[in-house]
């Protein structure tokens, strides 16, 4: 019997991932326009959120729900620590802290796999399936607009444990499919296991659009430095990237 939860989370998210899309500093990295120093903030708080989410995934890797999508295979941790070490130098450790949304977003993954760990689903799909579908393009992105060479503070984008991303993606949902939840609660108000999930997926996104949020101060001030620098000739010649004020 199938959950159908793989649908249910892309249908029950459609709308937050287009939202998510439309935040100005998602945009603006579409686009290019990326700030080496918002960058590695966003970089930071993805080291303790993603440090969070494997810790406690792995406390439950035999949870009958949480189990089916144990993949260690996706954990971003390691590759975090090599990208910090680019953006912030071999003392990362004590240079980095969490944003507020970013510990808001770190609280509620340890919260939930103490009380429901199931939903740590969401923030696995959220995440992961994210990851896997917009990878190498942001890495493009990212290494063009910031200037990097290859190995050069995109390690975040690279699963060299997975070969096949798409194939990946299939499995992962197939997974999802086949976890033991049942959509009827009895007593027609509890809101279902599946429903929990997809309600914690949008709240996922939610606190992602915030982080990204908490950066656009950052990139507007950049932005202003950048007008700045143009309009007395500062800025290098076909450069996308910002210059800013350490
Ligand atoms: C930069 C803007 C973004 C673009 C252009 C984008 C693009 C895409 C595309 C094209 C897919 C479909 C891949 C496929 O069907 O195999 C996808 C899937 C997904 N994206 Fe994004 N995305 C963006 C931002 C985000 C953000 C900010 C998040 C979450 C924090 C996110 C989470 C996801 C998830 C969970 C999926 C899997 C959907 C599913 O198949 O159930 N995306 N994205």
């Amino acid at each position: 019997m199938s959950s159908n939860l793989a649908s249910k989370l892309r249908v029950g998210t459609k709308k937050a991932h287009t939202m998510a899309e439309n935040v100005g500093f998602v945009k603006c990295f579409l686009k290019g326009v990326v700030e080496k120093n918002s960058y590695r903030k966003l970089v930071a708080n993805f080291y303790f959120i993603y440090s969070a989410m494997e810790e406690e995934m792995e406390k439950h890797r035999n949870h009958p729900i949480v189990g089916k999508i144990y993949f260690p295979q996706l954990n971003r941790k390691h590759t975090l620590e090599q990208d910090l070490t680019y953006y912030y130098g071999y003392n990362w450790r004590e240079q980095i802290k969490l944003s507020p949304a970013g510990e808001a977003y770190v609280n509620r993954i340890r919260e939930i796999s103490a009380t429901e760990p199931e939903l740590l689903v969401a923030h696995s799909y959220t995440r992961y399936l994210g990851d896997l579908s917009g990878g190498q393009i942001l890495k493009g992105i990212a290494q063009t607009a910031m200037k990097l060479g290859e190995g050069e503070g995109t390690a975040f984008y690279e699963f060299a444990d997975i070969t096949d991303e798409k194939a990946f993606k299939a499995e992962y949902r197939q997974n999802l499919d086949a976890m033991p939840i049942d959509d009827a609660t009895g007593d027609g108000e509890t809101p279902s296991v599946a429903d929990r999930i997809v309600e914690e997926a949008n709240a996922a996104f939610g606190i992602n659009m915030k982080m990204f949020q908490e950066l656009e101060g950052n990139l507007i001030k950049a932005i202003g430095i950048m007008v700045y620098n143009a309009l007395t000739r500062k800025r290098t010649k076909g450069s996308t990237e910002l210059v800013t004020a350490e």
